[in-house]
């Protein structure tokens, strides 16, 4: 996992929690106190699903509440690190188009091949119309309520109005997470 995405979970943890919360989740995940997780770089999946878990507890948050405060937190530190995939984006459809050229971007500068096919094959998307595309997601950090969460964050971003089906899910012993988004209303419609 690359880790712009521990870098937010613990900035979260320390704005909601302090200094103290982070160190004890580092502490339980088994990750070195020093460690400073630096966005480019990769790290263990396996490290980042104990750093979750052990999120959830410190925080008191079930799995969806959490999901739903990184996806707020991400957001605004995505709006603020990457302002020119907002400014390219001119709707929340766009946007959810683009984040697989925004994740092989951050792959293409890993380098280890294994790892960078590792983030290139996570996901897929169909862009079925204007106002429905399909995401294809295979991981073994199942992360499919994160993407609905962060999928919502973006729709509330360009103001859009959203539906999320997940017709295959890996957490129900599916192949993949095969999500379904449609656009009920563009902003100004
Ligand atoms: C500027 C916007 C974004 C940036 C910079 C970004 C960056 C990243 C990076 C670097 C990762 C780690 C990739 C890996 O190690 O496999 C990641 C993971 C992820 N991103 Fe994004 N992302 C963005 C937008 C989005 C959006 C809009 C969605 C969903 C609608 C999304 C869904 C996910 C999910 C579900 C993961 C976890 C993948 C896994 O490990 O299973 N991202 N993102």
């Amino acid at each position: 996992m690359v880790g712009l995405i521990q870098k937010v979970l613990l900035d979260l943890i320390h704005e909601k929690a302090g200094p103290e919360a982070v160190d004890e989740v580092k502490r339980r995940a088994n990750v070195p106190d020093d460690r400073v997780f630096r966005i480019g770089e990769v790290y263990s999946d396996d490290e980042w699903q104990r750093l979750f878990a052990v999120s959830l507890d410190v925080l008191d948050l079930s799995q969806d509440q959490a999901y739903e405060a990184y996806a707020q937190a991400f957001c605004a530190d995505a709006r603020q690190r990457f302002p020119k995939w907002f400014d390219m984006a001119k709707n929340s459809r766009m946007f959810l188009e683009y984040q697989t050229t925004i994740h092989n971007t951050f792959a293409s500068g890993v380098v280890d091949a294994s790892q960078r096919q590792a983030v290139n094959d996570k996901f897929l998307i169909d862009k079925i119309d204007e106002r429905h595309i399909v995401t294809h997601y295979r991981s073994p950090n199942k992360l499919c309520g994160l993407y609905k969460a962060l999928a919502r964050c973006m729709a509330g971003h360009y103001g859009d109005e959203i539906l999320i089906d997940e017709r295959q899910c890996l957490d129900r012993g599916d192949r993949e997470c095969e999500i379904h988004v449609t656009w009920k209303r563009f902003k100004g419609e």
